[in-house]
């Protein structure tokens, strides 16, 4: 599911004028909406149905042959109705699929934790392009969602054992499927856990008892209330072990980033941006984003 906008249309548009079969177009369509991956994991409908009428018109205007799979593949996505979920596949380097189960809305049920947000994708580039912070350790990751960074993790990055974890009920519910859907739960046993862990409740014998040797979080840095729980959470976690740990934020507030900042000074909790360059594996676009080191 990459921006539309980013396809090489022009570059379409150019060989379609050269060859007017309808060959190319076939190929496409055998290679995105009749994909096997797509077929068992549809993206959103209205995603499939701007992509189809794109290359409806496309080819229309370049006076190709007319594709009768092009024409049944919009009437299958225009009779789909209009869910409010829909699967999102990300491809890791060596071309292996995270196939997950998302909301269409970026808020919904009350929680933003049913959709991948940017900053897990950046986590996730982070940690491939750092697996030794990852390998033959125990991590538990707060503020879960639906479980691109962890699943990304747990394959490529060989931890002894991962603990995915969020408090929102139904949240938990979906990263759970997620995890089974991508057979993570078929690992020997412990290996992977989902946790139900509110930043608000968690005990420290919880924490003790997960041992994390890292911990991470990605976009959990949204919301002044939630900040405050979170800054708690860190404080207990730092106090029972000595992880290290890395909390990666989308900017999207300055005021609520230097907040959060100023209640990780007022714990004394020492914060470091971790620097270097990381490598971009999923198409998105970057903007201010940051991983930030705490140390006691
Ligand atoms: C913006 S989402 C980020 C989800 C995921 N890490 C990502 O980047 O795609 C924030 C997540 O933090 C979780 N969260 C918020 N407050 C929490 C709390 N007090 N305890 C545990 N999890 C919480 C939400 O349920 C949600 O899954």
């Amino acid at each position: 599911m990459s921006r539309l906008v980013s396809f090489p249309w022009t570059f379409l548009e150019k060989d379609l004028e050269r060859n007017t079969s309808s060959d190319l177009i076939s190929d496409i369509l055998q290679q995105t909406c009749l994909h096997s991956l797509c077929r068992e994991f549809p993206p959103a409908v209205r995603y499939r149905k701007l992509f189809l009428s794109e290359l409806i018109t496309r080819q229309e205007a370049a006076g190709c042959d007319p594709l009768d799979a092009l024409y049944d593949a919009l009437a299958e996505v225009v009779g789909a109705g209009d869910p409010t979920e829909c699967f999102k596949s990300y491809l890791l380097p060596g071309g292996e699929a995270v196939s997950l189960l998302e909301r269409v809305a970026l808020v919904s049920e009350g929680t933003t934790g049913l959709v991948t947000w940017k900053a897990a994708l950046y986590l996730a580039e982070w940690a491939l392009d750092r697996r030794q912070t990852f390998t033959g350790r125990t991590v538990l990751e707060l503020g879960s969602g639906a479980g691109l960074t962890g699943i990304a993790i747990c394959r490529s990055c060989r931890p002894s054992r991962y603990v995915f974890s969020d408090g929102h009920p139904r949240v938990l519910q979906t990263l759970r499927d997620n995890v089974r859907r991508n057979g993570l739960s078929e690992l020997p046993s412990g290996a992977v856990a989902v946790e139900e862990m509110d930043w608000t409740t968690a005990t420290e014998e919880q924490i003790t008892r997960i041992g994390a040797d890292t911990v991470i979080a990605a976009d959990v840095v949204y919301d002044p209330v939630v900040v405050e729980g979170l800054v708690e959470m860190l404080s207990r976690i730092l106090r029972c072990s000595s992880p290290e740990v890395f909390i990666c934020s989308t900017i999207r507030n300055p005021e609520t980033y230097a907040g959060f900042k100023r209640l990780l000074d007022a714990a004394g909790i020492v914060h470091q941006v971790t620097t270097g360059a990381v490598s971009q594996v999923f198409p998105y676009s970057r903007v201010q984003m940051e991983t930030l080191q705490l140390f006691t």
